[in-house]
C-alpha cells in the first residue's frame, strides 16, 4: 500500500497586543486586531506528521502519544477546509491521486509540557494545518492557510509566521479577510528575547472561549478597549516594531496586558487569570525599569498566571541578573547567569510560586522537516 506523508514543525507565539473577544464564535472572528512575537522552536514547538492512504478508513489524531477524539468542531472545520482545497486541485488535474477522499492520520508532539499553559494550541493548530497543506501540495500561501488555522484556535493563525506578526481582524462576515500577516521578519529586529516564568497554580483557568464570551457580554470597559484603545495601539505598536523602539514597544505591551486583565476583572462575574505571584512579577519588572532609569523589560500575561518577559539581547545580563536574584532556586537557567549586585527589596519566598524558567527568543515560522512521527503502517512510531 502507498502511504503519502508530510511533516512540519510550528512555533508558539505570545501576543503583545492581545486578542480577546469574538464577533463570531464558530469562525473565530475577533473583535480586535492583535500582534505577537513568534518564539524559538528550539525551546517550544509542535512537530506534526500528517499521512494519508487509500487504506485509511477514517481521520485519526494522536497528541503526545494519545489517540484523541476528532469530535471537536474546531478540528473538523480545519480538516474540512483543507480537504476542500485538495478536492479543488484534484478536480482541476485528473492525474492527481484522490487524497481528499482518503482518511488522514495525524500525529503531533510538543517538545514542552502541554499542561503548563504555554499556548500549545496555537502551535498545535498551526502545525496541523501546515502539515496537511504540505501533504496535499496546496498552493495557498501562509496568510491564506492562517485563515484555516484561525478556525482551530484564534491565536494559532499568528503561528504561521516567524518574527513579528499581526492578525488583522477584518470585517467580512465570512472571515475571508481575518488573517495573519507579517509585521516584520525575524531578521529585522533579531535581538528580541523572552524569559518565561511558569507560575504554579492549582486552580483551572476559565477557558479562553468562555472567558471571551463573558467579557463581550458583560464588560462596559471592553467596549472602550475595542473601539478606542486597541485600534490606536495597533498602529503605534507596528510603528515601534518598524523603528525597533524597545521602550515604546515594551510600554505598549505591558499596558495591553494590563488592559486585557482589566476587562477580565470588569466581566461579571469577574475572571481572574493573574495570581499573587503574577502580580509580584509585574511589580518586579517595574522595579527593574525604575532602577535602570529606562524601560528594558516588558511583561505580558495570557489567560493564565505565567509571565512572559520580553527584553533585548544587549540588556540580557541586566534583565536575567535581576530575575536570577529572585528566582535562582528555580530550575531552567542556562549558561552563566550572575545575580545583580545592586540591592532591591523583594519577597524572598516569591521563587516558590514559580516552577520553571524557560529562556528563549524570537524565532521563525513553521519549518519543513524530514523527521516523521508515522511508521510504514501509517501508525504512530
Ligand atoms: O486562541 P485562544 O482561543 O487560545 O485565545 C488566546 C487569547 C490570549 O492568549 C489571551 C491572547 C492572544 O492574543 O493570544
Amino acid at each position: 500500500m502507498s502511504i503519502y506523508s508530510a511533516s512540519t514543525t510550528a512555533p508558539v507565539n505570545i501576543a503583545t497586543l492581545k486578542y480577546w473577544g469574538k464577533r463570531d464564535k464558530s469562525l473565530n472572528l475577533p473583535t480586535n486586531s492583535s500582534i505577537s512575537v513568534t518564539l524559538s522552536q528550539k525551546d517550544l514547538r509542535t512537530l506534526t506528521t500528517a499521512a494519508t492512504s487509500e487504506t485509511f478508513t477514517e481521520d485519526k489524531l494522536w497528541l503526545n502519544g494519545k489517540l484523541e477524539s476528532l469530535e471537536s468542531e474546531r478540528t473538523k472545520a480545519c480538516l474540512a477546509d483543507l480537504k476542500k482545497l485538495r478536492k479543488e486541485l484534484e478536480d482541476s488535474d485528473a492525474s492527481l491521486p484522490k487524497l481528499s477522499t482518503f482518511g488522514l492520520h495525524i500525529v503531533s508532539e510538543n517538545n514542552f509540557p502541554t499542561a503548563a499553559g504555554l499556548a500549545s494550541s496555537a502551535a498545535g493548530f498551526a502545525a496541523l494545518v501546515v502539515a496537511i497543506a504540505k501533504l496535499y501540495k496546496l498552493p495557498q500561501d501562509m496568510s491564506e492557510l492562517s485563515k484555516i488555522a484561525r478556525k482551530g484556535s484564534g491565536s494559532a493563525c499568528r503561528s504561521l509566521f516567524g518574527g513579528y506578526v499581526a492578525w488583522e481582524m477584518g470585517d467580512l462576515t465570512d472571515g475571508e479577510d481575518s488573517k495573519a500577516v507579517e509585521v516584520a521578519p525575524l531578521g529585522h529586529w533579531p535581538g528580541m528575547k523572552a524569559a518565561i516564568l511558569v507560575v504554579s497554580d492549582d486552580k483551572k483557568d476559565t477557558p479562553s472561549t468562555s472567558g471571551m464570551q463573558l467579557t463581550v457580554a458583560t464588560s462596559d470597559l471592553f467596549q472602550h478597549r475595542i473601539k478606542e484603545v486597541v485600534p490606536a495601539r495597533f498602529i503605534e505598536m507596528k510603528k515601534s516594531i518598524a523603528e525597533k523602539d524597545f521602550p515604546l514597544f515594551a510600554e505598549l505591551t505591558m499596558k495591553d496586558s494590563n488592559s486585557f486583565h482589566a476587562v477580565c476583572l470588569d466581566s461579571y462575574p469577574p475572571i481572574f487569570y493573574l495570581n499573587d505571584t503574577s502580580k509580584k512579577i509585574i511589580k518586579l519588572v517595574h522595579k527593574l525599569n525604575e532602577l535602570e532609569g529606562k524601560i528594558i523589560a516588558a511583561y505580558t500575561f495570557d489567560a493564565g498566571p505565567n509571565a512572559v518577559i520580553y527584553y533585548e539581547e544587549h540588556n540580557e545580563s541586566k534583565v536575567l541578573g535581576f530575575l536570577h536574584t529572585v528566582f535562582n532556586k528555580v530550575e531552567g537557567w542556562k549558561g552563566e547567569v550572575k545575580s545583580t549586585d545592586y540591592k532591591f527589596d523583594f519577597d524572598d519566598q516569591l521563587y516558590k510560586g514559580v516552577s520553571k524558567v524557560i529562556l528563549t527568543e524570537i524565532g521563525p515560522g513553521p519549518q519543513d522537516t524530514e523527521e516523521t512521527l508515522i511508521n510504514e503502517q501509517g501508525l504512530p512510531k
